[in-house]
Parts: structure tokens; sequence; C-alpha cells
């Protein structure tokens, strides 16, 4: 959402509230605000006290020595020296129980193809391929990039990684060849596995192609494990001698069964790269016991799991919500997972709600832009099938408008669904702020309030707490990333620089009487995308690199569907014209060397961007003209007539 304090206005003044459904009430892990209430303050009271309970619900090969560290804060340590391994915690733990034969994953492809696999099976599959991995020479530590479609060896690649002590760095399978080396090369990766091809509205993916272009230049890439997606024969795709495997050559002829290494608690589980607002992105530390403990709890309690149900979370593994909240979570719980190849109007726009039917889906968690995009399909799609096995609905990735959670709430959840609206980041490993669905009262376009031992406050400019302005975590808590991949300077700076040990997440907040906090988006220059947080820094970055650009300013705006779409401002190398054309081709541009995903809405030329005398381009000013607004303070700016001239242009546009 964008920062136009207009729309911030009409959400605060959304006023219904939602009582959770009696009879999901009575079932539910935490059926009273009271309960709720009495278990936050304890959480709060005896932080320490509450997260060794909930680590005591795991399996460990040694306990901690104490439960946090804060000596080398902001690199704080959880269950100091205690050893574990989540790939045990997610398959090893339930083989001695009923959980062993019921189903971890069911999966279905895009043309229909269906694959369930149970936890034992899971736990023989995830066995054979770490022992793969190391017989290809991956050790403990090393870094695996991981560039596949939606598929069950995208789950079993992590868990394989994790069993083995390797450091799983999953891209995108969205993301260009370019951008997977940046990342490829940042964390010098010595293996990624990736697939022939994906499906994905009726094409195929060429991804082992994209793959081959990115290692072109990364010497640090030993090999390459390819999956057979096609069925029969492959994908067209080139195998080179020596460095590429076929995946299901290499699980052939090893033992179905692999010690988990002993990991310290504190030793890297991933890294997962996110847009930050200078260029480069940065590659997000997560380590074994804090996130291990985190996600298991925030799932158990915020998703209220139960053995029956059939949890069914929509992102994409690639980005953090599908590694917390389609793998290590719900897997840790023992729940039935479901997961989809394609896309969600393949072959027709009905697709998921068929999903929900065929599977007996009760948990459904998806995001706002997705909700936008089913809302303008239309009510006929959902209503075409049968979705009372619903018993919960969730979203995140940004802030969901009160109109979409009415509508998702009604026509999906048949008003008896509770919703809970999920806060979180990459960062952050895990759920935030969000309702509890046995007892939240819900607000539509509220987080509501903290989960169970986190703290949370809104900040003004001036360091004040406040009713709107900046969210600050003001207590460490085990699920936190644990730096920036080479770049500790820039993980301090970025967040724990602007109070002293409160950790900043970079997004605005009010909180309203009732305590409940209402999330306003990113206050800084990362835009959210159709739920992909993308720096606009990196962008302008990549269309400087075009023959024909001189210079970019990329904004955000509100857009109907996406949340939020980008603008590109493009001034170009003198001689050059403005055409259609070329707009086009620097949209495809962006395309190519981000992802699709990224490409702008529009491209707007101007001769000159507004820029402040030490030279800094107003993006405030930008995101002014864009949004039809009348412009804010000009004052600092070098050249005032620069935006109004911009201004008179873009309403021509
Ligand atoms: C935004 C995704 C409002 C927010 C898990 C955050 C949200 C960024 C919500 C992180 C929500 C996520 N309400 N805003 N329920 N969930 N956001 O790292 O701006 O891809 O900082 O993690 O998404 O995006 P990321």
């Amino acid at each position: 959402m964008s920062s136009d304090p207009k729309k911030i206005e009409t959400v605060l003044t959304e006023n219904r509230i939602f009582k959770p459904d009696e009879e999901f009430q009575k079932k539910a892990h935490i059926s009273s605000m009271r309960d709720y209430q009495e278990l936050y303050k304890k959480s709060i009271e005896d932080n320490l006290g509450f997260w060794e309970t909930a680590a005591n619900e795991l399996h460990w090969f040694r306990k901690w020595d104490s439960v946090l560290n804060e000596e080398s804060a902001p690199v704080y340590k959880w269950f100091v020296n205690a050893k574990t391994n989540i790939s045990y915690n997610c398959l090893d733990r339930h083989l001695n129980s009923a959980t062993k034969n019921k189903a971890a994953l069911i999966w279905e492809g895009e043309l229909g193809g269906q694959r369930t696999l149970t936890y034992n099976q899971l736990f023989h599959e995830v066995n054979r391929f770490a022992n793969a991995l190391k017989k290809l020479g991956i050790q403990r530590g090393d870094r695996v990039a991981v560039y596949l479609p939606m598929i069950p060896e995208l789950a079993i690649s992590l868990l394989a990684c994790a069993r083995i002590g390797a450091v799983h760095s999953v891209i995108f399978a969205g993301f260009s060849s370019e951008s997977i080396r940046d990342r490829v090369l940042d964390c010098e990766a010595k293996l990624i596995i990736t697939s022939d091809g994906g499906w994905r509205k009726g094409n195929v993916l060429p991804l082992k192609n994209i793959v081959d272009e990115a290692v072109a230049g990364c010497a640090c890439v030993k090999h390459v494990i390819v999956v057979k997606r096609g069925q029969g024969d492959p994908f067209p795709c080139h195998i080179k001698e020596g460095r590429d495997h076929w995946y299901h050559r290499i699980i052939d002829d090893v033992s179905s069964r692999c010690e988990p290494e002993q990991m310290d608690s504190e030793d890297m589980l991933f890294l997962l790269y996110t847009s930050g607002t200078t260029g480069k992105p940065k590659g997000i530390i997560h380590t074994t016991g804090g996130y291990m403990v985190y996600t298991y709890l925030t799932t158990k309690y915020v998703f209220d799991l139960k053995p029956e149900d059939v949890y069914w979370c929509t992102a994409d593994i690639g980005w953090i919500t599908g590694h917390s909240y389609i793998v290590y979570g719900p897997l840790m719980n023992g729940a039935t997972i479901l997961m989809y190849e394609g896309a969600p109007n393949w072959p027709d726009k009905g697709r998921l709600w068929k999903m929900i039917q065929d599977h007996s889906v009760t948990i459904f968690y998806t995001a706002p832009t997705a909700i936008r995009a089913f809302m303008k399909w239309g009510d006929k799609w959902p209503n075409k099938y049968d979705l009372s096995s619903l018993r919960l609905l969730g979203t995140v990735g940004e802030p969901i408008n009160p109109e979409a959670w009415i509508w998702y709430h009604r026509i999906i959840g048949k008003d008896k669904c509770p919703i809970v609206d999920t806060w979180w980041q990459t960062e952050t490993g895990g759920i935030m702020i969000t309702p509890l669905p046995g007892c939240t009262p819900l607000k539509p376009g509220s987080a509501t309030l903290p989960f169970f031992g986190i703290e949370a406050e809104v900040i003004s400019d001036d360091g004040s707490q406040a009713d709107a302005g900046i969210l600050a975590i003001t207590k460490p808590w085990p699920g936190m990333l644990r730096g920036i991949y080479g770049d500790m300077q820039r993980y301090k700076q970025t967040y724990w620089s602007k109070w002293p040990n409160k950790y900043f997440p970079g997004d605005g907040a009010k909180k309203d009487s009732d305590g409940y906090f209402w999330i306003l988006g990113r206050i800084d220059d990362v835009v959210n995308v159709a739920g992909h947080r993308i720096g606009t820094a990196e962008l302008e970055s990549v269309f400087v690199e075009h023959h024909m650009v001189a210079e970019s300013a990329v904004i955000g705006i509100e857009h109907e569907l996406k949340g939020q779409c980008l603008v590109g401002f493009i001034s170009l190398k003198e001689g050059i014209d403005t055409t259609d054309d070329l707009a086009q081709e620097l949209k495809e541009w962006i395309g190519k060397k981000i992802g699709r995903f990224a490409m702008p809405e529009k491209i707007i030329f101007s001769p000159d961007l507004p820029k402040t005398r030490s030279g800094k381009i107003m993006r405030r000013l930008l995101r002014d003209v864009a949004s039809g607004r009348t412009l804010g303070n000009i004052s600092t700016l070098a050249d005032a007539s620069v935006v109004e001239r911009l201004k008179v242009k873009y309403e021509e546009d």
C-alpha cells in the first residue's frame, strides 16, 4: 500500500468487528481472549521460560545451556550450544506415531497429475536425496542454490540440505539468469538444483536453460542436479557431462538412510535473498534452533492445526512464506500439506476452488493480491464448487483492503471462517502480528495483536510511542534473522540503527484504542508488487544498464489488483527518441533481467528528473505525480519546473 494518507484514513474508519464462530472457538487451542491475554502476559514477563517450554515440544540431540545470549547483540544467540536437526523434527519425529503413514504432501501438477507422499515416504525420499548430495561432495556448511518449480522435489531439496547441514538458498523460479547469478555468486553456491522445466499457464518454463546461462559466469558451481519434470521424455535441455546429473539417477543407487547431522542451534539453516533500499539484494541469514522453534509454534497456534486438517498455503516455496508455512512449520506439526504447481487460472479461473473441493481443504492461506484477482474474476467461479470443508482462512504479504477482506470472508469463508491476517517478513522468520483464530475479534484490514513472546510498538519520528508512526519490535525473538550474508555492517545499519536495541522492520503502522495494529506498508523505497518485495534502487540500476537510458527513478503506486505497481521515470541519453516501442522494450528489459513479475506497468519518459540540490531524486514527488495528488513540499528541489512539466506530461499520457 502506498503512503497516501487518504488511504490510511479509509482503512481506519473501518469499524466492523467479527467475533470467532462458536463452533470454531470450542475446538480451538486458544479459545478465549482471556486465555490469550494470560498466556501473552506470561510470555512477555517470563519470555525465556516461555520459549524454553515451546522448545521442549521438539527433539534436541543436546539441550541448551541458556535460552538466549545477548552478548553479541544484535546478533542474538538462541538455545545456546543446543544440538538439533530440523529435518529430524519434520520427519523422524513422526515415525513412531500414527502420523507415520499419514499424507505429508499431496501435490497436484498444473496438468492435473497427482502425487501423495506419506511422512514415511517423504522421510525415505529426503534421506536418499541427502545421500546423493553427499555423494557429490556437499558437506555441512556448503551453500546449495535451489531453482525449482512447485514440485515435491522442492520441499525434498530443502529438507535434504537441512539433514546434512548444507545451507539452502532458494531462488524463486520466476527470476532471470542474471538474478540467479548475482545470488549464486554472493553465497558461492557449490551446487544448483533445478529441473528441465515446469508448467505455468499451459507453457513450459525452460528452467534448466536459464540456469545454464546463469552458471556460465559462476566458477563456484561444481554440479547441477536436474529433476525431470517432463513426462516420458525430458523437456528439451542440454546435459553437460560431469557437471549435470539427473535427480532420478543419482538417488537410484544410494541408501535410504542418512543420519541427520547434529547441527548447532546457531548453525546457518538457510539464506534467502530479499530486496533492500540499495541496489544489491540482501542474503537474509536464518539459523537452526530458533527458527525451528518459532515456525513450529506459530504454525500450531495461528493455523490452529488439528490432525485431520488439509492445509494449503498458495505461496511459492521460493519466498519466505513457503519456507516457513509450507515446508518447515506444517511438517513439524505433522500436518497434511497441499501443494500446487501451476497458475490459479489454469485451465480456468475455478482451479483453486476445484482443488479445495477435491481435496477437502480445511485451511487456506493466500495473499491479498490473489484475493483481489479472485474478486475481479467473479463470484461465479468459487460459487461453482463446494467449499464447505474450509474452516480457516489466512492472508499474508501486504495490507489487505477491507473490501477484499469482506469478500474473502463472505464468498470463500461463507461467513463462518475466521481470517488470520498475518504480518511478518523474510527477516522475522515467522508470523509476528496476527489474530489467533479461536479468540481474536477481527477487524478487516488489521493484523490485530502480537503473537506470544512478541512485543511491538508504534514509534513517532522523535522516538516516542505514538498512535501512528513506524513499527518497532522491542524484544528479540527466536525466529529473528541473524544477519545479512557477507555484510554484517549493513545488517546493523538496516535493522538496528534507528533506535537502540529495537528492531526496525521498515513498515509504517497505527495502533488503535484496542491495541490493534494496522500495518500501513513500507516506509522506504521498497515496493510490494503482488506480494513480492522489490527494491526500487535495484530496478533503477538495471534500467541504467540499458544503453539508451541515462537515468531512472522507479516508484510504486497503488494498483487495484497488485497492491502496488511500478512506474519507471526514464531520462534517455542525448538524441534518442521516445517511442512506445522503446517503452515496451524497457519493460521487457526489466522482465529479462529481474523477472517478469517485476515489469513496470508504465514508463514515463522525461528529459529531467526532480532532484534535490544535493542530487537526490525526490521519489516522493514522483509518487505525488503518479497518484495525481497535489505536489508536496518542493522547496528543496534544484529546479522546480522539472516536476511541474512532468505532472503535465503524466496527465496527458
Ligand atoms: C508486508 C512476507 C501488511 C510488510 C511474509 C512487510 C504485510 C513485507 C503483511 C515483508 C500483512 C507482509 N499486512 N503488510 N499481513 N504481511 N506485509 O519479506 O510491508 O516478502 O514488511 O515477507 O510485506 O515482505 P516479505
